[in-house]
């Protein structure tokens, strides 16, 4: 039987549960340019203490695309992979405050990889950061969106394929568009969307927004997602947080790219443990 309502329930306890007993470190400000850029501010009296300030991100674009973000940590020595990201370093704050949190607290939705969508729903779970969802005007949870190419996805067995309440959508390019659609029939809370080949990914991105009313994505990645997306010029900032210690698969930087964007650094901060979060904007070369 599919998990369900009841397995969301449990997991989604658990995830509360981790975030509210988090040993939560605050982060000092080192450097702070967002006053020159024109960036939306988000935040609360919770984050505001933890950031030392404010979380910014870009405006959504006056065209059809939706605004995409990116949210990584990589290790001191620039690698993203891990079987577990959390084993990169980059300590509670930046999971539970960044990462389940201000990256996504406004999104409409989430985005991952096939290779990057694990075991759960990807949300917003310390209810400090739910709050400041619904105080945004947010639903609970964001749209769940998979890249797939293969079309190789777990949709009997994943639980993020199987709670009807959170709709997800699976941006497929190639020719396994039209397997999927007919193998998620049974469940109409999923919908695929064909990108043709993967350049078309701006006018899937296009379609995200149109037809689903998706202003605002954040992608958790991975690196081969994360360079499709950058390549594609979709986009806008990066929130990046660099541990203190060397882990990952070797060589394995978030950008794999001939055409690596340009950033403009928003804000840097240090966490006492030797934890840097970074925000930049970026654009292509
Ligand atoms: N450090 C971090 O913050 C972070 C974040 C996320 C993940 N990770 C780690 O990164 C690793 C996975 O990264 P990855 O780069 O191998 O995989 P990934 O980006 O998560 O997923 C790759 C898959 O996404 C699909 N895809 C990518 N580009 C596409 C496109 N343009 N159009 C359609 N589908 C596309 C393809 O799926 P199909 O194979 O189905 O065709 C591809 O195989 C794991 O170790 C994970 O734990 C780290």
């Amino acid at each position: 039987m599919p998990p369900g309502t009841g397995s969301f329930a449990a997991f989604a306890r658990k995830k509360v549960a981790a975030a509210e007993t988090a040993a939560l470190e605050p982060f000092k400000t080192i450097a702070d340019n967002s006053a020159s850029l024109a960036l939306e501010a988000i935040g609360s009296e919770f984050t505001d203490a933890l950031l030392d300030g404010q979380f910014f991100q870009s405006p959504v674009p006056r065209d059809s695309i939706p605004s995409f973000s990116l949210v990584f940590v990589q290790s001191r020595d620039g690698n993203t992979e891990a079987d577990n990201p959390s084993t990169l370093g980059g300590g509670e704050t930046d999971k539970h405050v960044i990462y389940e949190g201000l990256s996504r607290v406004a999104a409409d939705a989430v985005l991952a990889g096939a290779k990057s969508i694990g075991a759960g729903i990807l949300s917003v779970w310390h209810p400090a950061l739910a709050a400041l969802r619904g105080a945004l005007g947010k639903p609970r949870h964001p749209f769940q969106i998979v890249m797939t190419a293969r079309g190789e996805l777990p949709i009997e067995e994943g639980l993020l394929f199987n709670v009807s309440e959170i709709p997800v959508i699976i941006l497929s390019s190639g020719r396994p568009a039209a397997r999927l659609a007919e193998q998620c029939r049974s469940r109409p809370w999923i919908t695929v969307i064909g990108t043709s080949e993967p350049s078309d990914l701006r006018r899937g991105a296009e379609r995200l927004r149109i037809e689903h009313g998706i202003q605002r994505i954040s992608a958790i990645g991975g690196r081969s997602a994360a360079t499709a997306l950058i390549d594609a010029g979709l986009v806008s900032d990066l929130y990046l947080t660099t541990s203190a210690i060397r882990a990952g698969v070797p060589d394995t930087p978030l950008y794999t790219g001939t055409r690596p964007p340009l950033r403009e650094l928003v804000v840097r901060k240090e966490s006492p443990d030797g934890v840097v979060f970074e925000h930049f904007v970026l654009s292509l070369p």
